[in-house]
């Protein structure tokens, strides 16, 4: 059994200890915000946050899960807001298909308010957006930064 926090709640994972946490996120708890693009680590589609550090879900195995505390797109928002971050995507246009979007949010989030466009680009430097319009993303990033 692999014990764990996801988005502040105590949870119990009777897994596959190699299941892939992307997995365990969108089919054992339901949290389908996280998205898989590549499966392969190189698009950052599946970023998610494991003790604050953002790590590319389709890489780590669940067994990396015990004992840690996770936080997903489903976790920002609060008193059914959305957080800054996701509401400047909206605002900006920065979700196009949408599907790098919580990715980019989750690679994004300890930018502080105010980052550069450099700064900006060097935290999503492992996220890919296939629609291209990457300017949209780094104007939605820069409106919304909140820092961590
Ligand atoms: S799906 Fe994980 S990095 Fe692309
Ligand atoms: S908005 Fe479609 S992949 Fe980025």
């Amino acid at each position: 059994m692999i014990a764990c926090k996801v988005n502040g709640t105590s949870r119990r994972l009777n897994v596959h200890p190699m299941k892939r946490v992307l997995d365990v996120l969108r089919e054992d708890l339901g949290l389908t915000g996280t998205k898989e693009g590549c499966g392969e680590g190189e698009c950052g589609a599946c970023t998610v946050r494991i003790d604050g550090v953002p790590v590319n879900s389709c890489l780590v195995p669940a067994a990396h899960l015990d004992g840690v505390s996770v936080e997903t797109i489903e976790g920002l928002g609060a008193n059914g807001k959305l957080h800054p971050l996701q509401d400047a995507f909206v605002v900006e246009g920065g979700a196009q298909c949408g599907i790098c979007t919580p990715g980019m949010i989750m690679a994004a989030l300890q930018l502080p308010r105010g980052a550069s466009t450099v700064d900006i680009q060097a935290a999503l430097a492992g996220n890919l957006c296939r629609c291209t319009g990457y300017e949209a993303i780094y104007r939605s990033v820069k409106k919304g930064a909140r820092g961590r």
